[in-house]
């Protein structure tokens, strides 16, 4: 049977997605209550107009317990935490490794999911000032969400989505996928390779300025949209790209591109990662 999820409490309320995930709930139908450890940060999480709670008083009371805390500290955190919870309630994490790691404790009467947030879309038609300013998505900006449920029936994921798209919102879609799924997309997809691709633009600028005398301005506009055409063009098909840009993209992809690159989607360099993302020395199967 679904249960109807009435009361959430985020642990780790004071931390970056603590008080985005925060704010968004404070003003949202959910009774919700606020843990935080550190002082500094139960300060930031007061000066909103939210009350710090007691976790051993609020967290057996909760439908979904959210653990926004460090990744690697999450074994610790889940070790301490999920034996208050009440039978049935979910346990509520915003990033896979840990899951995939199997790192968080486990118990056969909670459930499990992990929701992430996909960031606002760079092909979004953005309107106003504030979706605009959105980057990280949660403000204005839709985003969608990309999560995973596997112990849950569509009831419970329908159920859940309505919390996700609360504490992320605007949320346009939740896709389900499984944990294994989920690290695959983050790290292996958008850090591994996006993250990476843009630092490494952001250096490919720097030198374009330092070593070869071009203004910065120029460098900057010119790179910029050109960052614009070419994800158009490679994702959009918006217009091919010309026979000359094709020669100096293989050129490109000879210099740079390593021939193995694709190995970073074999399960044992998922699992490398991933370890090396936790400070852990391998994955627990
Ligand atoms: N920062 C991001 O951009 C981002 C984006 C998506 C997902 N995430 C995920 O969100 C989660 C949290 O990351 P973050 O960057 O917000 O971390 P953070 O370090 O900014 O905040 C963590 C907070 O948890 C608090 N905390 C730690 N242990 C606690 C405990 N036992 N009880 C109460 N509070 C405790 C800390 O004092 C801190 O305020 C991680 O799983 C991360 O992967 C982060």
């Amino acid at each position: 049977m679904t249960t109807t999820l009435k009361t959430i409490t985020v642990i780790g309320a004071g931390g970056k997605m603590g008080m985005r995930i925060s704010a968004n709930f404070q003003n949202s139908r959910y009774q919700v209550f606020y843990c935080e450890n550190s002082p500094h940060a139960q300060m930031q999480v007061q000066a909103q107009g939210r009350e710090i709670s007691d976790a051993d008083s609020v967290v057996r009371h909760s439908d979904v317990v959210i653990l926004a805390v460090p990744d690697i500290a999450l074994g610790a955190v889940s070790t301490a935490i999920v034996p208050k919870m009440k039978a049935g309630a979910v346990l509520l994490t915003l990033d896979p490794a840990a899951a995939y790691a199997n790192l968080i404790a486990q118990r056969a009467d909670i459930k499990y999911a992990v929701a992430h947030p996909c960031h606002p879309s760079v092909f979004l038609d953005r309107y106003t000032k504030e979706e605009h300013a959105d980057a990280f998505g949660g403000v204005a900006a839709v985003q969608h969400v990309a999560a995973s449920y596997e112990q849950g029936s569509d009831a419970d994921r329908a159920e859940l989505a309505k919390v996700v798209s609360v504490m992320y919102g605007p949320v346009e879609q939740v896709h389900w996928v499984t944990v294994k799924q989920l690290a695959y997309l983050e790290p292996t997809l958008v850090e591994t390779v996006a993250c990476m691709v843009g630092s490494f633009m952001k250096e490919a600028l720097d030198e374009t300025v330092k070593s070869c005398g071009v203004p910065e301005e120029a460098a900057k506009a010119m790179l910029y949209g050109h960052i614009q055409i070419a994800l158009a063009v490679a994702f959009r098909s918006t217009n091919p790209f010309s026979d000359a840009c094709m020669i100096a993209m293989e050129y490109g992809r000879e210099k740079i591109i390593k021939e193995d690159w694709k190995q970073i989607f074999d399960e044992k360099e998922l699992d490398i990662v991933i370890a090396r993302m936790l400070k852990i020395d391998a994955i627990k199967r």
